[in-house]
């Protein structure tokens, strides 16, 4: 190296930030790991080399990303659940500041200096730039569609954001604060989460799944990738590699990427995997070409790892067992755990945890082959954006929010319990040995045998799954005056909701916005929307959905075939049946979707009448 490049390196060293957003964050003088712990809602410090907790700050809902902030003994964390950032001392964990920011900030990273710190909201779709000394927000600016991972270029003048529902990378310009340039993978890639950057090459670095819709097949329907970007021109011949990792191993399958780290010398690249607890080593080649080669098998690591950095002297490794609470430290050069420390544990059940470790493993007994997971295509709950061609016709992935009120399940109703997913984890999508002892009643095709068979209170474990999954909640709704404070517009859209003209509310009623219930027969509602999938096999009546949340799940209807909610009202309310929407111009329109919009914009009870008892007790 001739001294220019020994200085260029010494000084871009400290900009932590092209290893994008993590979980986990290492400080620059190597001395502390901040680790931020989702469920719990803290954020813990961890001494090295100790692996010493030595504190641990209850900070608020779901922190998603965290970073030192330059080299000062400062780390800042997003809250996802309550829209803030949050400041912390590093070396005592005491809150010294805090910022209201727009909906859904996920990860952050800082420049070197720690003047500045960079944010990607997921919903709906922004990038904040925050002075964390005066804790201002500076700058919103425009990325992708739900930003999720984020990263710094190495001469702090670009970002480079991805979009967790295509994988799509977007480069920011720092300067003009708009967007430059953009990747675009294949048609099927999902669940980006996050983004590395090559500590001195031009590439990015991109894990996440492909979902292929059309295939419902555990060995078929979704696929763990690494892809990987140049960054440089020509930029008319753009140039991006997506590995499959399936075959990486050779026979043996990973599964739900989650992030990736770089060794800061720029030679060993880590991929960790969410749904099969493993991680692969990999050097990194300056090829071009071949990229990658892996280096001994898969690693195993705890359950549900979701975050994995790399130390600043290339030498350990370390990666958040994100559902086993710890965090272990890996030898570079041996692989072995060479230390661990506990991170804080989510004020939960003991069966809440085991629903969402079942909940997000593609290991046995829920999936045979190690290919799906439930988190798969139901990320913490959240929709993955995908409609998929199942047998019995053309099926969004739904929101799992307010599941527990909202029973029967599926657009047809045909399950009545959370512990019928059962036939979803012996079915041929997951084909796994499943958590109720002894044999099912052979489904019969497109007839709903889960309604005759009970399947709740016969196994600890499936009885878990069920309580996780009845566990999402609702956040307000970002386009609202503040909590139980409606727009004009929304009032305006309100009072047409609940007139008995337009109908909606004889539906979508009650606090959950839905007529479902678990009283038979189950009430099933033709609105005209069956006839638009050639290949529906069991329409045309469909369950009442939630309206709470719906400004963030488009597409809508069963099928996806609603690009929008005003055309849920308008193109695909041709036949005037779902509600009588003919009648009204374009401003009685526009209220309506306002106020759809709005919910949740007061948080709905935790108990109705048709509220399932499988729920997580309120703390
Ligand atoms: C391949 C993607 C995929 C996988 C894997 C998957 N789901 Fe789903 N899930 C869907 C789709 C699509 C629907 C909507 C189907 C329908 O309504 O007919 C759905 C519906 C549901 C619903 C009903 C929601 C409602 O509001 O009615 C629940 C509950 C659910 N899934 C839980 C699970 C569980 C538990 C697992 C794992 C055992 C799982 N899913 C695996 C895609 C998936
Ligand atoms: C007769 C009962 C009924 C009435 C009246 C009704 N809905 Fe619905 N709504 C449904 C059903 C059933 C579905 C699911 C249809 C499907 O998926 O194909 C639905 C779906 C929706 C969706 C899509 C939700 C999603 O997540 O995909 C929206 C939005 C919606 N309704 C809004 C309204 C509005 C606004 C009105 C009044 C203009 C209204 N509905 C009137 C029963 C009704």
């Amino acid at each position: 190296m001739n001294l220019l490049l020994v200085l260029l390196v010494a000084t871009l060293s400290p900009n932590q930030g092209y290893h994008g957003n993590s979980l986990m964050a290492l400080s620059p003088d190597g001395k502390m790991l901040a680790v931020a712990c989702t469920d719990a809602g803290t954020v813990c410090g961890i001494s090295l080399p100790a692996m010493e907790q030595v504190w641990e700050t209850h900070i608020g809902k779901r922190p998603e990303s965290v970073t030192f902030v330059g080299n000062q003994s400062l780390v800042a964390v997003t809250l996802y659940d309550e829209d803030a950032l949050v400041l912390l001392n590093s070396q005592s964990g005491i809150q010294s500041g805090r910022l209201a920011l727009p909906d859904e900030p996920y990860g952050v990273v800082s420049n070197s200096a720690g003047t500045r710190l960079y944010i990607s909201h997921d919903y709906p779709g922004l990038v904040t730039e925050i002075d964390p000394s005066g804790m201002r927000l500076l700058r919103t600016m425009k990325g992708g569609a739900r930003n999720r991972g984020i990263a710094l270029a190495a001469d702090e003048k670009a970002l480079y954001v991805s979009e967790f529902h295509t994988g799509r990378l977007v480069a920011i310009d720092l300067g003009s604060g708009s967007v430059t340039d953009t990747w675009t993978g294949h048609s099927t890639d999902n669940l980006a989460r996050h983004v590395l950057l090559h500590p001195r090459r031009p590439k990015a670095y991109l894990s996440h799944v492909r979902s292929r819709i059309k295939i419902i097949d555990g060995g078929g329907s979704i696929f763990p990738q690494l892809t990987i970007h140049d960054l440089v021109p020509p930029r008319s011949n753009k140039r991006s590699r997506s590995f499959g990792m399936d075959t990486y191993n050779g026979v043996y399958v990973v599964t739900n990427p989650w992030e990736a780290d770089i060794s800061p010398d720029g030679k060993r690249l880590y991929t960790l995997y969410a749904g099969t607890d493993d991680m692969n080593v990999s050097d990194v080649l300056d090829d071009d070409y071949k990229e990658i080669q892996l280096v001994g098998g898969a690693v195993r690591v705890g359950h549900n790892p979701r975050a994995v950095r790399v130390a600043a002297d290339s030498k350990s490794v370390f990666v958040f067992d994100f559902m086993d609470f710890q965090v272990r430290r890996l030898d570079a050069a041996t692989m072995r755990v060479t230390g661990t420390a506990k991170v804080s544990k989510p004020t939960k059940s003991d069966a809440w945890i085991r629903g969402k470790v079942l909940f997000s493993t593609a290991r046995t007994p829920m999936s045979g082959r190690l290919w799906v997971a439930c988190a798969s295509c139901h990320p913490d709950g959240q929709p993955d954006g995908r409609i998929w061609h199942n047998p019995e016709g053309m099926r969004k992935t739904p929101s799992l929010s307010g599941l527990a009120h909202t029973h029967p399940l599926h657009f047809s109703a045909d399950r009545d319990e959370s512990q019928d997913f059962e036939f979803t984890i012996r079915s041929r999508l997951m084909q796994g040995s499943g958590l109720l002892p002894g044999r099912l009643p052979a489904k019969e095709p497109f007839k709903p045998t889960e309604l005759e068979v009970t399947t709740s209170g016969k196994s600890a474990d499936l009885d878990a799954l069920a309580l996780y999954t009845n566990s999402f909640t609702f956040t307000l709704s970002p386009h609202i005056e503040g909590p139980g404070k409606l727009s004009k517009e929304a009032e305006r859209g309100k009072i047409l909701f609940n007139d008995d003209k337009v109908g909606c509310a004889t539906c979508h009623s009650g606090p959950y916005y839905s007529d479902s219930s678990l009283q038979k027969p189950f009430k099933l509602h033709d609105v005209g929307t069956g006839k638009d999938d050639p290949s529906e096999k069991i329409g045309p009546t469909y369950d009442t959905p939630t309206l709470l949340g719906v400004y963030k799940t488009a597409p809508y209807l069963h099928h996806g075939k609603a690009a929008t909610l005003m055309d849920v009202l308008t193109t695909a309310n041709k036949d005037n049946l779902h509600g009588r929407t003919r009648h009204l111009g374009s401003r009685e329109l526009n209220d309506l979707v306002a106020f759809m919009k709005s919910l949740p914009y007061e948080q709905p009870p935790l108990k109705t009448p048709n509220t399932v008892s499988f729920v997580e007790p309120v703390r």
